[in-house]
């Protein structure tokens, strides 16, 4: 089929490389001139595995190509995918500035019957105002389609390749044909709803998730006080099926760019129409405090943070990406700058991202682990990388000036920690 992908963020790139690896032909398209061109010479604007190598095969053989002409891409397909950035506006709602620019242009530029699939995480309602856009501009006929993403950065390519369903909303029996044949290479669990539905899943499943991490982390804060260990404990609740062993990994609370917003935005949803989300608050108030757990257990242990050098140990909101959106890690320095301490951070890739975001002169970006932890006072490790794990415990005790760890991954088990002498706190274990 023929596909033009509107945006060229996490979700449009990926979506839009995957499909070219099924054998579609796709023209990417964003509006910024310097994207496509760095697309165009074969780099990659984010930090994905895999992804370089992917849009590398599909552009030799034909299927994918990046452009800044929206209209030619349009009139060139016969699926439209909008895939633009929903950012949060300051009261959490999402901004739909990019996604109702890119459905007049659509409009303008239609020449034929097209399918306009919503791909961008939007309101319950985006869709039938996407159409009304469209219909504005043009006599075409067109139908539109909520198909949301549900790919997690780090595995984007995994997730799109080997979805545990796709879920299609729309009320036209064509772009249910078509989008059905265009998705039934990637799964049989598709599920057809409408559009309202099928825009509330995204936002529901996210939230779900989100308040999976708060339980936990509120678990883990009580095993603490009682002596209990959370990781068996999600072990044990995990092995009930109804509860499922995934997202109960206890730590210093969510990050990124889609559970901080996707939570705000459906409290705002439901408070359009007068309904308290009570549960939704709670779990975004535990997750803004969790992070903090990190600062407290140091204070606990060095009493006074002022003229202390403390290491941080990863920088972006989980592993094996660059973003650093919402991570727990801004607000831990900018906390630890605040209280006169200074700063040696170590990110494998997001290093670069947060300097450009936090600067201070107490606050210096190192190029390798061992160097964030030469003369530290302690360690906060603050994403679970790999290369964190690797470390041998007893090389690690005599590079820092006092054995300290907090662990807010639970990175290290107790077995390797006996066997030296590190002051250790991690999520919910008993230390
Ligand atoms: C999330 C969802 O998992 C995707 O399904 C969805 O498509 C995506 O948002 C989106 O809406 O675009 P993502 O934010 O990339 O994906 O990453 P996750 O792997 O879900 O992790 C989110 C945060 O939760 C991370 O900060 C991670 O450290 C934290 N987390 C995750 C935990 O603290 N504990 C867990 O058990 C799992």
């Amino acid at each position: 089929m023929k596909l033009a992908v509107i945006g060229t963020g996490y979700v449009g790139l990926v979506s839009g490389v995957c499909f070219a690896h099924l054998g579609n032909e796709v023209i990417c398209v964003d509006k910024v001139n310097e994207k496509i061109e760095m697309l165009g010479r074969g780099e990659v604007p984010i930090y994905e595995p895999g992804l370089k190598e992917l849009i590398d095969t599909n552009v030799e053989a034909g299927r994918l190509r990046f452009s800044t002409d929206l209209a030619d891409a349009v009139n060139k397909s016969d699926i439209v995918i909008l895939a633009v950035g929903t950012p949060s506006l300051p009261n959490g709602e999402a901004n739909l500035t990019y996604i109702k620019q890119a459905a007049a242009e659509i409009g303008a530029a239609i020449n034929d019957y097209k399918v306009i699939v919503t791909k961008s995480t939007v309101p319950v309602g985006t869709n039938e105002k996407v159409a009304a856009i469209i219909a504005e501009q043009t006599n075409q006929r067109f139908d539109v389609a909520s198909v949301p993403e549900f790919l997690r950065e780090g595995s984007a390519i995994r997730d799109t390749l080997n979805p545990d369903r796709i879920v299609i909303g729309t009320t036209s029996e064509k772009a249910q044909e078509w989008l059905t044949q265009l998705h039934s290479p990637l799964t049989d669990n598709i599920l057809v709803t409408d559009i309202r539905s099928a825009e509330m899943i995204k936002y529901a499943s996210n939230a779900f998730l989100a308040t999976k991490i708060s339980f936990i982390n509120e678990i883990a804060n009580i095993c603490e006080k009682v002596g209990a260990d959370v990781t068996k404990v999600a072990e044990g609740m995990g092995h009930d099926n109804r509860i499922g062993r995934s997202f109960l990994k206890a730590g210093i609370g969510y990050g990124g760019s889609c559970f901080p917003k996707d939570t705000q935005a459906l409290i705002q949803i439901a408070g359009h129409v007068d309904y308290e989300f009570k549960l939704l608050k709670s779990v975004v108030e535990v997750n803004q405090d969790q992070r903090f757990n990190v600062i407290r257990k140091l204070e606990a242990i060095l009493d006074d943070l002022q003229g202390k050098t403390i290491a941080i140990w990863g920088l972006a909101f989980k592993p094996e990406t660059d973003d650093i959106r919402d991570a727990p890690a801004v607000e831990i320095i900018q906390t630890l700058l605040q209280r006169g301490a200074s700063v040696k951070a170590y990110d494998p890739v997001a290093t670069s991202n947060f300097s450009r975001l936090i600067s201070h002169p107490q606050l210096k970006y190192c190029d390798s682990k061992e160097e964030a932890v030469a003369n530290a006072d302690a360690l906060c490790l603050l994403t679970e990388w790999k290369e964190f794990a690797e470390i041998s415990l007893l090389e690690l005790e005599g590079l820092l000036r006092k054995p300290i760890l907090i662990d807010g991954r639970n990175v290290f088990s107790e077995e390797e920690l006996s066997q030296t002498s590190f002051i250790y706190y991690s999520v919910g274990r008993p230390n």
